[in-house]
């Protein structure tokens, strides 16, 4: 694809377009939006346009469709596969204006929101008429409602409730070409024509641009419990997860960290509220939320008696909002404590949750056979591991090139499970060569007439998500 280079009539005819208030040139802004939270990466973009309204959005990808100027849009940048960077530079467009909730429906139990929400305030919203909004990536304090459509997130709370796309009902996008449509309507079934909707969600910012978010929400349960289960054998903890679910329990978080993701994550948070005994290996941290408080303290000792048959230490019950915050906040911090220690690749592989011990144990073989460390953790509820493959002191060459061999045989091994190569983080730049693995050609042929349909030109987020060759 041949992209124009931006130059200065671009910059005057964007400015009449957006306003000069929304079009920043300078290096410090666009150094800003050169980076997400993806290993090391950074792409400058040449310029970057912050619009308010809808119109502006169209009348903006009208006119670099005709010129050939891709846009990478960008919410909040806690992307983890590298989404948000503008590989072929051109413009950043930043949804950060895009800030309001329009509408809380409190008798149809929807939310519309424009896409530059931080997804927690979006939480809280709702919460505040006993309404409640799931999904809650690790990021939710930071990250966009509009980037967790992008990238159909997921989060903790997965297991029982679901991920982004459960809850998307309706979307108001602009196209390439600066067509501003709806792709759904705001009801809880809908069997009318092809399901535009889904296929925005998780679409990466390259089919098209979204405005408004019209999201289904659920009554808000009024309590929960939380425990720690420490085990002395990481295998164990992960057998342990189909153990809970096979005895019909549905927790609202069933959370697996490595002995490093704890440790590493309490020393990020300066804190040493849980002491993890030397031979403990792995921890399990479950959540139970419902209505019905002596229900789940009942599963919760069902839960502590089935898991004897392992080798555990003493489980550790939050008895406190501000332990269970303690305990959350640990959590939901080890990316970031990971990537205090080191660069790092983030893999989010997904495989049926039975098969976790067989993927946790060849995960420890293939870093033993190449000589790399590994953190892994995340939402074994789903199958959802985070392997988190750690630079350290290991060449650059190494990081750029050998690497690629285990990280092929990983997603090969996953695949062969059953399971796939992005839970909730996406293809983006980073796993983009790897497609291959999970998609034959016809499967990505597909896709990409697809992606022809809603942008001839590619102008939308190019470089991602396909293959290179
Ligand atoms: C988490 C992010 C990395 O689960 O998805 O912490
Ligand atoms: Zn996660």
């Amino acid at each position: 694809m041949q992209f124009s280079a931006i130059q200065p009539q671009h910059l005057s005819e964007l400015a009449n377009i957006l306003g000069a208030d929304a079009l920043l040139t300078d290096l410090e802004e666009r150094t800003k939006r050169s980076s997400d939270h993806t290993e090391d990466l950074v792409f400058l973009p040449e310029i970057v346009v912050m619009p308010r309204e809808v119109d502006q959005i169209s009348k903006l990808l009208r006119y670099c469709n005709q010129e050939k100027i891709p846009i990478t849009v960008r919410g909040a940048g806690t992307g983890l596969s590298g989404g948000a960077l503008p590989i072929h530079q051109g413009i950043v467009l930043d949804m950060q204006r895009f800030n309001k909730i329009l509408n809380i429906d409190t008798e149809n139990f929807q939310v519309t929101t424009e896409p530059g929400v931080i997804t927690q305030v979006l939480q809280e919203a709702v919460l505040a008429h006993g309404l409640q909004y799931p999904p809650d990536p690790a990021s939710k304090g930071s990250c966009f409602i509009g980037g967790n459509i992008a990238e159909n997130s997921g989060g903790p709370r997965a297991v029982k409730y679901g991920v982004v796309k459960d809850y998307v009902l309706n979307l108001e996008i602009v196209l390439a070409d600066g067509t501003v449509m709806w792709t759904g309507a705001n009801v809880l079934k809908n069997a009318t024509g092809y399901n535009l909707t889904q296929l925005i969600v998780g679409s990466e910012g390259t089919l098209a641009v979204v405005t408004k978010i019209v999201l289904k929400l659920i009554p808000a349960t009024t309590t929960n419990v939380l425990l720690l289960i420490p085990f002395r054998k990481a295998e164990e903890a992960c057998r342990a997860v189909n153990s809970i679910c096979l005895a019909g329990i549905t927790p609202s978080a069933l959370e697996f960290m490595e002995r490093d993701a704890l440790d590493w994550s309490m020393r990020f948070c300066n804190t040493t509220a849980i002491s993890i005994p030397d031979d403990i290996q792995a921890h399990l941290l479950i959540e139970l939320d419902g209505h019905n408080e002596q229900q789940l303290l009942a599963e919760a000792a069902q839960i502590s008696e089935l898991v004897t048959i392992y080798d555990i230490d003493e489980l550790l019950f939050a008895d406190t909002a501000a332990q269970k915050e303690t305990l959350w906040q640990l959590r939901r911090k080890v990316g970031e404590a990971v990537k205090s220690n080191s660069v790092y690749k983030e893999e989010d592989t997904v495989v049926p949750r039975a098969h976790l011990p067989q993927l946790l144990k060849y995960i420890k073989a293939l870093g033993t056979e190449y000589g790399f460390q590994s953190v892994c953790y995340g939402h074994a509820g789903d199958g959802n591991l985070h392997v988190n493959i750690i630079k350290g002191s290991l060449s650059d060459e190494f990081w750029h090139q050998e690497l690629q061999v285990p990280i092929r045989k990983l997603f090969t091994f996953v695949h062969a499970l059953g399971g796939t190569i992005s839970g909730e983080h996406g293809i983006g730049l980073v796993q983009k060569n790897y497609l291959d693995i999970v998609f034959s050609s016809a499967q990505i042929d597909l896709m990409k007439a697809i992606k022809h349909v809603f942008d001839p030109n590619g102008i939308l987020n190019p470089g991602k998500i396909f293959p290179d060759n």
